[in-house]
């Protein structure tokens, strides 16, 4: 294990321009979408945060050949020699997003052949809606003591209604759909701006793919899909993350590829707080103004395009500081509340009842020794400690590391007194 820790200082205002990088959740999907393909992928735009370099690892495994161009965030994948491999536990347990690679093996293979997957710790996180949508497909499965075998000679097409819109799920079976013959619908999709970006990809390959509104998409099977040249689309949850840390702070930046258009929420609620956000052209980049004397405000996490689970731990941080009582219920994630521990640690007034999140406005926030859990929950805990009076540090770097390239140099380019140190 890691001894990395964030050392973080009571910084003034955050205040500059700062350039995301691609989305996390749609280059880890896309990644395990290229097994679909035979020959030499490019993506750009790539943010090289740990859960990449996983993802990067468990495609070698299968016989990908990568080269990676860092200065150009860019990423060659070479899919034309693969293997249907087993994809073991050392790298399985590392990130959940591992299990985003059923789909496509079993339609480029008709077997996978998976330990199961790791991730953050948010609650059960189980995977059966994927199970249950693969043995529609007619997929057999052998369950070993840690392993799972999936077989299927030649994958059906069906309907799927899904009784909730997972992510997850939606992307795995499209990735098994779009090699088999005949229309897969799938009710009750997601749609989050990632679950599109890999619909795109999936079409520049040659896949046949209709989203219909309200939440439906049909996939019409075609027999081989090429190669792709791709750019990930903007990280909507680093702009969120990093307007956050501006607000807390009082400070002002501007986001110029921050895709707005997919953040209206969150970004209202920002506005609900009292800061003042300007919206760029064609639904592209953020400015945030942030006000001295935010307010207290209440919300739900709810699936696309609802208000994100992903930015509620780093909400909360903000919303310790905000005149008033903020109710905020996370209806996605039965798990997703343990950074409040930690917050609590630094003089929070925060009551948990199940689900739901009582926060009752301080005056200040103090420097403490905290622990990060999950991936949003470090990201939390770096927003509070700009603010803390004295200093905090913080372990469970690696979360951070996984979701994020490079966030402390980015704050710190802002003006924050944060540092990663390394023992
Ligand atoms: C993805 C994102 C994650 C984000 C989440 C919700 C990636 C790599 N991760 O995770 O950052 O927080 O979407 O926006 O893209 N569920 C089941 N059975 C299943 C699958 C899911 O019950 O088979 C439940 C989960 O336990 C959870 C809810 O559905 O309570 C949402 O999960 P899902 O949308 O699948 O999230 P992920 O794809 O894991």
């Amino acid at each position: 294990m890691s001894t990395e820790s964030i050392a973080i200082k009571t910084s003034g205002p955050l205040h500059g321009t700062v350039k995301l990088v691609g989305a996390k959740n749609a280059v880890l999907v896309i990644m395990a979408s290229l097994i679909l393909t035979k020959g030499k992928n490019k993506l750009t735009n790539v943010p090289f945060s740990e859960d990449v370099l996983h993802m990067i690892r468990l495609l070698q495994s299968l016989g990908a050949i990568v080269e990676q161009d860092r200065e150009q965030s860019t990423l060659y994948i070479d899919t034309s020699d693969l293997v249907s491999a087993q994809i073991g536990a050392d790298i399985m347990k590392k990130m959940r997003a591992s299990i985003l690679v059923m789909g496509p093996l079993l339609a480029r293979f008709g077997s996978a052949d998976i330990a199961m997957p790791g991730g953050c710790v948010l609650g059960a996180r189980p995977i059966g809606l994927h199970l249950k949508a693969f043995s529609k497909m007619g997929a057999t499965y052998t369950q070993h003591e840690d392993s799972l075998t999936a077989e299927a000679k030649q994958l059906r097409s069906v309907k799927h209604v899904l009784e909730y819109p997972s992510v997850g799920a939606t992307e795995n079976i499209m990735m098994a759909s779009v090699l088999s013959e005949g229309k897969t619908r799938i009710v009750n999709a997601a749609i989050e701006p990632e679950v599109l970006d890999l619909i795109d990809a999936l079409q520049q390959m040659g896949a046949q793919i209709l989203v219909e509104p309200p939440a439906s998409i049909l996939i019409t099977g075609v027999s081989s899909l090429q190669s792709i040249e791709h750019q990930i689309l903007h990280d909507r949850l680093e702009a969120g993350t990093l307007l956050l840390a501006a607000a807390i702070t009082g400070g002002e930046i501007d986001i110029p590829d921050a895709p707005a258009d997919s953040m209206e929420v969150f970004l209202a609620k920002l506005e609900e707080m009292g800061h003042t956000i300007t919206r760029g052209e064609h639904g592209r980049g953020v400015h945030i103004k942030a006000t001295k004397n935010p307010q207290a405000v209440s919300f739900k996490t709810m699936p696309y395009p609802g208000f994100p689970t992903d930015l509620q731990a780093p909400m909360m941080a903000a919303l310790c500081l905000a005149s008033g009582k903020s109710v905020i219920h996370e209806t996605v994630f039965e798990n997703r509340l343990l950074h409040v521990r930690e917050l609590q640690k630094m003089g929070a007034q925060i009551a948990v009842d199940g689900q739901t999140a009582t926060i009752v406005g301080v005056d200040e926030l103090y420097g403490a020794s905290v622990i990060a859990t999950d991936i949003r929950a470090s990201a939390a805990l770096v927003i509070a400690g700009l603010v803390a009076q004295g200093d905090t540090s913080m372990t469970g770097v690696h979360h951070l590391k996984r979701g994020y390239e490079d966030v402390v140099s980015k704050l710190a380019a802002l003006g924050g007194k944060i540092k990663l140190l390394e023992e």
